[in-house]
């Protein structure tokens, strides 16, 4: 009978314990659970062991059960500084290993290796303290191998020998090492070879490139001063290059016969766009297939128009943050597919392009400048642009009618244009009709102080405008009319001087608007309810409003048909309050009784009743008077 007990208990107590792993469809997910080894009961097949955080330190046939059919194994983020000799080699279904994250750098310390590796093709060896040297044998016998992860070591020299044993190799991630130097022909032999990342290291120097191959190649973070390729022709694959953020003072020189679609350039030291050494050399700048070209934040003065004569495929164009003074485009077909340009944080000084160039610019980017004169009629000549970023320049609108000789840009039937930033470029007046047949969703006007806008300076976009910006004008007063805009759903009013709301009829369509930090006291009760059919979003803080004249506004708070973002801050001021209440403290009883403070009130009172009181008095003396003089007559 005991017996029987303590049996039954038994079980019952093993039943509580939870299973350690998880086990969905063959996969086994035992991720973090503080395990030195393979649970027992597995499940058979297995397709997928997750052994990763865990507390492995001794990999052998044991601690994996004398298990061999995986598919994938996890052992991310273990201590395993061991592992039994030809581990991996019966394991012909593995072909997929993560080992990262672990000791290895001990075993390879000890003459130990990996392999070999039967079947993997995919194996992650990245953060496992892998010093030169190491990596050379411990990749020996992988013949399957295809992606191969070093990234996060310490490897400073790539040899000869370092893949020798894994000629499948399609793609090596060696990001985030210190490698100085690759030995000629290091990855020669490497026929399947075609993504290379050697970013975040310390190459100086790239010469004699011949990686026919390759498609992608990524050298960024490095300190690289130079880029050659080999002298020999024959057809590159190279389609993705970034050098980006290494110390080029000159362009770099690629394989003539390149099919290169995208090139990053960006942060290096380039003066200009000329190729170091012999002007022969220049004669190989040839990319017809180019179609993104980044080389911001360098030291260019200028580019010359020809550089993108053999660009003809180019579509972004990315040339902010350098000193260019100009930029022209003077001729029809050059840089005929570009939808992009990105000049901005440049010192532009001019900028010109000829009549129905750019045939496809579709967003110029300008900011940042401090342009102050253009060509009136500029961006007439871009048929296709619909985005014009000019925010921090110094240029003014052109009056809607006339010819003008003073210095301004005319926004004017530009036929595509969609989006204008005019922010901070000290504008102090929008004409009337300035933006006549121009189709703009998008107007931003934002800090130009002291702005003045003419009643009908928005007139002609009634259709079109959905997003208003007139943030940090100091406008006390909008005596432009913004509910004939019937498009019109998000406004920013913030940061002005208004006194009252603008008005809006009953067609209202805004959804947010912005009045924060403005003067307004009371909000008129009828334009509230105009625009609360279609208000979603409302920021309100920082006015002081009276907390007794908006209870229309209170209400529409409390029933939350509106949200307040910065109900926080939106405070008003009351009575019976010296610091400002928050709007939504505010109770309709506060308000009830007359609007002048108690004191006062007891004041009236008293004086009212002084007077009764004398007038009263006098009644009576008087009255006594007429009766005394009556008996007297009497008598
Ligand atoms: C691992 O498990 C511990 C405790 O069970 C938990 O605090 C921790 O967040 C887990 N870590 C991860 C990465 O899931
Ligand atoms: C690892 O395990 C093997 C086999 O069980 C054993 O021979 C070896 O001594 C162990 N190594 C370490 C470092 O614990
Ligand atoms: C190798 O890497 C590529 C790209 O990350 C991926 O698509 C492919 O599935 C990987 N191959 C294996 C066997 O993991
Ligand atoms: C670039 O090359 C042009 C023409 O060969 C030359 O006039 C110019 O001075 C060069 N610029 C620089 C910065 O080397
Ligand atoms: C340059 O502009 C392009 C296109 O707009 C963008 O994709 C890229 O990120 C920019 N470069 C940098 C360094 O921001
Ligand atoms: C223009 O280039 C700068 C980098 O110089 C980048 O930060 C910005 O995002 C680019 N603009 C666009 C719209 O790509
Ligand atoms: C602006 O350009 C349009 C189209 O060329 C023209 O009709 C209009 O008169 C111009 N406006 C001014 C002020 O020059
Ligand atoms: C804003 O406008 C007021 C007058 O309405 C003026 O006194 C004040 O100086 C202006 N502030 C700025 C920063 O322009």
């Amino acid at each position: 009978m005991t017996s029987l007990a303590l049996l039954l208990l038994l079980s019952l107590c093993s039943e509580a314990t939870p299973p350690p792993c998880r086990v969905v469809h063959q996969d086994v997910l035992c991720s973090n659970l503080s395990l030195r080894a393979v649970p027992a009961d597995l499940p058979d097949p297995i397709h997928m062991l997750d052994l990763s955080r865990n507390q492995v330190e001794n990999l052998t046939q044991e601690t994996l059960l004398y298990r061999t059919d995986f598919y994938q194994l996890n052992l991310h983020g273990n201590r395993i500084h061991s592992i039994q000799l030809g581990l991996f080699k019966d394991m012909t279904q593995l072909k997929v290993l993560d080992l990262s994250r672990n000791r290895l750098n001990v075993l390879a310390h000890s003459g130990g290796n990996v392999g070999p590796l039967t079947s993997v093709e995919s194996l992650d060896l990245s953060n496992n303290g892998l010093y030169t040297g190491m990596s050379d044998y411990f990749l020996a016998d992988s013949p399957s191998l295809v992606n191969l992860s070093l990234s996060g070591n310490s490897i400073t020299k790539i040899s000869q020998r370092t893949f020798r044993g894994s000629s499948s190799l399609r793609r090596i991630n060696l990001h985030n090492n210190v490698i100085l130097e690759i030995e000629d022909g290091a990855f020669d032999f490497l026929d399947h070879l075609t993504e290379l990342d050697l970013s975040k290291n310390s190459i100086s120097c790239i010469t004699d490139f011949n990686l026919h191959g390759l498609t992608v190649l990524d050298l960024s973070r490095n300190s690289i001063e130079l880029f050659h390729s080999a002298h020999t022709g024959g057809f590159y694959r190279l389609h993705r290059l970034d050098l980006s953020q290494n110390k080029m003072a000159h362009f770099p020189l690629l394989p003539v016969n390149n099919i290169l679609e995208h090139l990053d350039l960006s942060r290096n030291q380039l003066q200009s766009v000329n190729v170091s050494g012999s002007p022969e050399k220049k004669a190989s700048l040839i990319f017809n297939h180019l179609r993104f070209l980044d080389m911001s934040y360098n030291q260019l003065r200028s580019i010359p128009e020809c550089f993108f004569y053999c660009m003809a495929s180019l579509e972004v164009l990315n040339i902010s943050h350098n000193c260019l003074g100009g930029f022209s485009v003077s001729q029809e077909g050059v840089l005929h597919r570009v939808k992009i340009i990105n000049l901005s944080f440049n010192t532009l000084q001019t900028l010109s392009f000829k009549d129905n160039s750019l045939q496809s610019l579709e967003k110029l980017f300008l900011q940042g400048n401090g342009l102050t004169t253009l060509d009136q009629q500029i961006f007439h000549r871009l048929s296709n642009i619909r985005f014009l970023q000019l925010q921090k320049n110094r240029l003014e609108i052109c009056e809607g009618k006339g010819t003008e000789s003073g210095a301004c840009v005319n926004f004017s039937s530009v036929p595509n244009l969609e989006c204008l930033y005019l922010s901070e470029n000290n504008l102090r007046k929008v004409p009337s009709n300035a933006f006549v047949n121009s189709p703009l969703k998008l107007l931003d006007l934002s800090l130009n102080s002291g702005l003045e806008m003419d009643e009908d300076s928005l007139s002609g976009l009634e259709r079109s405008l959905v997003h208003l910006r007139l943030r940090e004008n100091n406008i006390s007063h909008l005596n432009t009319d913004l509910s004939s805009l019937r498009s019109l759903r998000h406004v920013d009013l913030s940061t002005n001087q208004l006194r009252s709301l603008p008005t809006w009829n009953q067609e209202s369509s805004i959804e947010s608007l912005n009045l924060q930090n403005n003067n307004l006291v009371a909000l008129d009760y009828r334009t509230m309810v105009a625009l609360e059919r279609s208000l979603k979003t409302l920021y309100m803080g920082s006015n002081p409003l009276s907390c007794c004249r908006n209870l229309g506004f209170l209400h529409m708070v409390q029933r939350s048909a509106v949200v307040v973002p910065d109900i926080e801050t939106v405070t008003c001021v009351h009575r019976d309050h010296s610091e400002p209440v928050n709007i939504e403290k505010v109770t309709e009883e506060m308000c009830q009784g007359p609007d002048v403070p108690r004191y006062m009130v007891i004041i009236v009172v008293v004086m009212l009743l002084c007077a009764v009181v004398t007038i009263v008095l006098l009644v009576r003396t008087w009255h006594l008077r007429k009766l005394k003089r009556r008996r007297s007559f009497s008598v």
